[in-house]
């Protein structure tokens, strides 16, 4: 299904709620909340919604399990640029979440680690009993996750090379293209699959191209978001703009 708001605040809320009723209802039987996690801009106001939730209404983290989509590789933890820094400073160190229950993939392997590494992280997935929701942005290219446009819908976790526009797109945040890495561990589109529940988000003019591939375009590996069309538990969730180019 396609949600479409007037606005990523109000967007945003909505996608917070879901996981704060999620993580209750949880709660309630004892059990932990497992969540795939995203960063860039997309998910921002909803990481300041559940830091609003946990401050004033009480919301507690301490039965969440995450796990985030990528990290740019080679990566170190503490660089600005960092997957790990933003988790920190958007969510993680405003809340009480056990930093133990925290999974987010490694950027300063050896490269002849990184292939452990990747079945590790879907291992640890796995015995958790799996992602109960995942959440997700989507790029220029078409990518969830840093599956660029080849990607089998098989895929699992793994070292990728990122497309050209997905580096220019992230120059901003490196002072300049050529400092982007041109590599990322990510979660696979399979692995994204597995979670029992998915929610695209996608705001402002600059996605509505892409969004309308992603939700009516045939569905190719050219555009792996496609593959979300073949599943009854993915949520689109838009706002105004993202939208305006859907029939
Ligand atoms: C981030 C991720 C990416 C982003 C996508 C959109 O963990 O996996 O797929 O969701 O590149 O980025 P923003 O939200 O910055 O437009």
């Amino acid at each position: 299904p396609v949600t479409v708001f007037p606005d990523s605040a109000s967007a945003s809320l909505s996608v917070a709620k879901r996981i704060a009723d999620l993580i209750k209802s949880k709660q309630l039987l004892g059990e932990n909340a497992v969540l795939g996690l995203a960063t860039g801009a997309t998910p921002i106001e909803v990481y300041a919604e559940l830091v609003r939730m946990h401050k004033e209404d009480g919301l507690s983290f301490s039965n969440v399990i995450t796990f985030n989509l990528d990290e740019y590789f080679p990566m170190q933890p503490d660089a600005v640029q960092s997957y790990v820094h933003f988790m920190k400073e958007q969510l993680f160190d405003h809340i009480d979440i056990d930093m133990n229950n925290v999974h987010i993939p490694d950027g300063t392997l050896a490269k002849e680690d990184i292939a452990a590494f990747c079945l590790e992280y879907e291992r640890m997935i796995s015995s958790i009993g799996g992602l109960d929701l995942q959440i997700l942005g989507i790029g220029r290219t078409g990518h969830i996750g840093f599956n660029e446009p080849g990607s089998a819908p098989n895929s699992g976790t793994r070292l990728v090379t990122l497309d050209d526009l997905t580096r220019r797109d992230a120059a901003h945040d490196f002072g300049g293209k050529e400092n982007v890495p041109t590599k990322a561990i990510t979660m696979g589109i399979g692995t994204i699959f597995k979670a029992r529940e998915i929610i695209l988000m996608a705001w402002n003019r600059k996605k509505a191209g892409i969004v309308k591939k992603a939700v009516e375009g045939e569905i190719s590996s050219d555009v792996p978001s496609t593959y979300l069309q073949l599943s009854d538990k993915v949520g689109f969730v838009l706002d105004e703009e993202a939208a305006s180019e859907l029939t």
